[in-house]
């Protein structure tokens, strides 16, 4: 007996027999999609599925749910997020909208090192209930896992309060959560670089590793930043302890970091704002995920990643929120596939894949998220009735997800 039935879906979106590999080139314009099907739910894992006709009589449920006219998409992976943070940066927003770069806001002592002085002054309990929120704002937008970075501490205690209140938030929600160190995210004022690499190398990887607090390893590699010879000590200094790199690469200039991620083993290399032929030649069968944040892109008024380049040269490519306060200050990953095909010319098949199996191949979730496969953790959402797959970008911030059920389980609260 089920635990949960999913009849009558108009389409079942994302239905694959296995998952070995992430989607990459032309496949990416493929998305399965089951019509008029049904999906049944034991043990918190997808048992079956399959067109309604195929339905077993003997199949009972303890709970039913007729999809009339509704699509079920596997629940999104974000594989890259800040959602741990102190507070907004709304006037930093109004600052850039009379003219100031987030270079410039970043050199006044704004930007990162703003959400660091609030974060430090903060307990514990108080950035979790801060934080909060923000994972139920995004189960709601449909998303089913997450990676949550440190960053905003920039010294041991408060990197680990961080990663601490990031860890608990996959405790205490129904979100699968994935943790990144991120102590170089930026210099903080009371240190010169080389020094706060040495912390950051010498005290603050064993302190997180000693916890298990992180799961990746991550550097903003950007001038002003961290150099690409930083990056490379950096992340090797996170290997050794067993986190695999993820690397902010190529936001604002060509920074050298999707090398730095390639040579590294990096598991992806994030934003790619400002990438070219080397950088995608690299990228061929690199095992390395190459991930756009349009969101990012869009608030701060960047170029977007060369999308269909990347995918005409055969490459995979992965679309993740970017979710913080000073960048993208939203976890909505509807409105980032939306972002994705308006601004990038992804087409919406393009864009579900690149925000499901390919992030979750960029969160070593493959084996348990980002499609409708037997034995996959049961996470997907059922939309409001909406006529196809293409109207979710089409309906650009329009909030379509009517039930979300993680892990076999209906949410019902937040
Ligand atoms: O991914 N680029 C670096 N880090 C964040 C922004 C952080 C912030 O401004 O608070 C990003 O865009
Ligand atoms: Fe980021």
């Amino acid at each position: 007996m089920a635990d949960l039935l999913i009849t009558h879906i108009k389409g079942l979106v994302q239905v694959r027999e296995a998952t070995p590999a992430p989607v990459s080139g032309a496949a990416m314009n493929e998305l399965p999609i089951l019509q008029d099907a049904f999906v049944a739910i034991e043990d918190g894992r997808i048992s079956s599925f399959g067109p309604m006709h195929t339905l077993p009589s003997s199949l009972t449920a303890n709970e039913s749910i007729m999809a009339t006219g509704r699509f079920v998409f596997p629940s999104f992976v974000d594989s890259h997020t800040h959602l741990v943070y102190a507070a907004s940066r709304e006037e930093e927003f109004v600052m850039k909208l009379k003219g100031a770069t987030y270079a410039d806001i970043a050199a006044k002592g704004g930007g990162i090192l703003n959400s660091a002085a609030k974060l430090r002054a903060m307990s514990e309990e108080e950035l979790f209930q801060r934080s909060l929120p923000r994972a139920w704002e995004i189960i709601a937008t449909g998303t089913g896992a997450v990676e949550i970075k440190s960053g905003y501490g920039l010294t041991v205690a408060d990197e680990m309060k961080m990663l601490r209140v990031a860890r608990r938030i996959g405790q205490e929600t129904p979100l699968t959560v994935k943790t990144t160190f991120l102590g170089a995210h930026a210099v903080p004022k009371e240190h010169n670089k080389e020094k706060y690499i040495q912390l950051v190398i010498e005290e603050m990887i064993p302190a997180v590793a000693t916890e298990k607090l992180a799961d990746y390893i991550d550097v903003f590699c950007e001038q002003g930043f961290f150099t690409v010879e930083e990056t490379i000590r950096i992340v090797e200094a996170g290997k050794k302890y067993g986190m695999r790199p993820r690397i902010h690469a190529n936001q604002l200039h060509r920074s050298g970091g999707v090398q730095a991620g390639v040579k590294t083993g990096a598991i992806s290399v994030d934003h790619l704002e400002n990438v070219g032929d080397e950088e995608i030649q690299l990228l061929k069968n690199s095992g390395t995920m190459p991930t756009a944040l349009p969101g990012a892109a869009f608030f701060l008024n960047l170029s977007m990643p060369p999308a269909r380049q990347m995918i005409a040269e055969g490459l995979p490519l992965a679309i993740a929120s970017d979710y913080n306060p000073g960048s993208s200050p939203s976890g909505n990953m509807p409105l980032m596939i939306s972002l994705a095909c308006i601004r990038m010319k992804m087409t919406p098949e393009e864009a579900m894949n690149a925000a499901t199996m390919n992030t979750a191949y960029a969160l070593d979730l493959l084996q348990t998220h980002g499609s409708i496969t037997k034995g996959k953790q049961a996470n997907l959402f059922i939309t409001k009735p909406i006529p196809s797959v293409a109207y979710v970008p089409y309906a650009y911030g329009a909030s379509l997800v009517d039930t979300a059920i993680l892990n076999g389980k209906v949410i019902r609260e937040s």
